[in-house]
């Protein structure tokens, strides 16, 4: 297994903000999946969404996950939908250790908004999707994860230390 720490969670649960805090408190290479994915594709997640679909975003991912096999002393920020395919969630737990920020639904709705750069959010009803597809997902970010942590109501301080005391 390789010595990566990977953070999942769902959207607006932190993962890029703790991600890039514990890189820097760790003193390791940040990685920031969607970032990577919207470089290598030159548009951005909405772009390609509209135009590929989201079979082909997801592919996109599994791929950019598999071009990872090499790397170690990362932490790796992965978009939300990383554990609906199980084929991820097997590379995910070779590359390291898998932290799941979990936050509240309404800190997550908080977080999230009505934020346009999130395609599967721009429905009649964004609170009521958001609910649904937690529930359809808490089970597999719990399946992924080798470690838990509560997010809600802490400071990005004292999540980045909890991390680190269990590592
Ligand atoms: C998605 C989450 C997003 C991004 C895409 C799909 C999802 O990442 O990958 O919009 O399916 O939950 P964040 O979790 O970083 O917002």
């Amino acid at each position: 297994m390789n010595d990566n720490i990977i953070l999942i969670g769902f959207m607006g649960s932190g993962k890029t903000t703790i991600g890039r805090a514990l890189s820097q408190a760790l003193d390791k290479t940040f990685i920031d999946m969607d970032q990577e994915v919207q470089k290598q594709e030159n548009r951005t997640i909405t772009e390609i969404f509209q135009t590929d679909g989201e079979t082909y975003f997801r592919n996109l991912e599994t791929e950019f996950l598999k071009s990872l096999k090499e790397m170690n002393n990362s932490i790796i920020s992965t978009g939300g939908g990383v554990i609906i395919k199980d084929e991820n969630i097997n590379i995910l737990k070779d590359l390291g250790t898998v932290i799941f920020l979990h936050a509240d639904v309404e800190q997550i709705i908080n977080n999230v908004g009505h934020d346009k750069s999130r395609p599967l959010l721009q429905t009649d009803d964004y609170k009521e999707t958001i609910r649904e597809l937690l529930e359809s997902r808490e089970g597999k970010y719990l399946s992924a994860a080798n470690i838990i942590i509560q997010t809600t109501g802490k400071s990005i301080v004292s999540i980045v230390n909890e991390i680190i005391s269990l590592l």
